[in-house]
């Protein structure tokens, strides 16, 4: 059997959502973008969850945070954020695509921007300068390892955009992870925006889909957005059954998750060859930086035992989901013990 800890989305759905995703393909699909039954009661438990007014199931994360983009910046607008945000690295320079909007960079560490340059962003506009429609701020932070942005530090970020009469949105592909880091409600970290993105099959395991969640009037307007950019998905009850399942039943188990990123960590930190402080590894991501071996070489190897990471720029990315239990770990760590002994080819 592979291990695959490249991302937490290669997770299959489980039985209990297979079996949920089976009973609704049994049930009406409804004709009108709000009208499945399923879908409906799939929003109404994101927004709840999240203690926003409602929520709209989307095809994905990105098209989730580049809806939310479009509908607070018109084009020549800017959204403030960071260099590795996903919205500015990892969607296909969308914004800049579908919405005219430019991100305005300012420094951070860890995901978490930098206060006064955010301050600084926000205040200050005239002729010469890009209107700022929005601040997005990404919890957990992937490119940085699945760091966590504390609560005090959202809070501070959010007030400077209320007091510029800014909206933010989060975008929380992996929220849930935070939450359970920093042991608070997920509400609790979108109360600290007006939109917040989410995925379900993620470390929540469905097997598609996400969320967007915010205003009444927000998520009304998303839908035609959602529409435009192409995911104005009929019959989605299919998709939200294991959805709901995902926000049910997998979120109190991201603990686990957690344990078994630090227990791979600590046991590489014990390797010859691999550099990694544990002390770093906040919720699911573990970025381990091979020593005289390249990242490529290194999971080139790894795969030839079973073991599926991903190189990612100097380091290997390991992610842990739920399909990662105790024997996993024990089984990479001794795949990785093996490679770099030369034992393995
Ligand atoms: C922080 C972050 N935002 C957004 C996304 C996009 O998610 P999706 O693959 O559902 O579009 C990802 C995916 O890895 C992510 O890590």
């Amino acid at each position: 059997m592979v291990i695959d800890l490249r991302s937490d989305f290669v997770a299959r759905p489980t039985p209990e959502m297979v079996a949920a995703m089976a009973r609704a393909a049994e049930l009406p699909g409804g004709f009108g973008p709000r009208e499945d039954a399923t879908v409906a009661r799939l929003e109404r438990l994101a927004a709840d969850t999240l203690g926003l007014a409602d929520a709209l199931f989307c095809p994905t994360c990105t098209m989730a945070n580049q809806i939310a983009i479009h509908l607070r910046c018109r084009p020549g607008e800017a959204f403030v954020t960071e260099a590795e945000a996903h919205v500015v690295t990892s969607e296909s320079a969308a914004p800049a695509a579908l919405s005219g909007a430019m991100p305005k960079l300012v420094p951070a560490k860890g995901g978490a921007l930098a206060i006064a340059a955010v301050e600084a962003a926000l205040t200050g506009a005239d002729a010469q300068r890009a209107r700022v429609g929005l601040v997005v701020m990404e919890n957990t932070h992937v490119r940085s390892g699945g760091t966590v942005l504390g609560l005090e530090h959202m809070a501070a970020i959010a007030e400077l955009a209320r007091v510029a009469g800014v909206p933010v949105h989060l975008d929380g592909a992996r929220l849930f992870n935070a939450a359970c880091a920093l042991g608070v409600a997920a509400a609790e970290l979108a109360a600290c925006a007006d939109s917040v993105a989410c995925n379900l099959n993620k470390g929540l395991g469905a097997p598609l889909g996400a969320i967007l969640a915010g205003p009444a009037d927000f998520i009304a307007e998303a839908v035609r957005i959602r529409q435009m950019f192409g995911g104005g998905w009929r019959p989605a009850g299919i998709p939200a059954a294991a959805g709901i399942v995902a926000l049910e039943s997998m979120v109190d188990r991201l603990a686990d998750d957690h344990a078994r990123a630090r227990a791979l960590a600590d046991g590489l930190a014990a390797l010859d060859g691999i550099d990694i402080d544990p002390e770093t590894v906040e919720s699911n991501i573990v970025l381990a930086r091979p020593r005289g071996l390249t990242p490529d070489a290194l999971a080139e190897a790894l795969a030839g035992e079973g073991i599926l990471a991903l190189p990612f720029g100097p380091f290997l990315r390991l992610v842990s989901h739920h399909e990662i239990d105790d024997d996993a770990v024990e089984e990479t760590l001794a795949a990785f013990r093996a490679v770099l002994s030369g034992e393995a080819p």
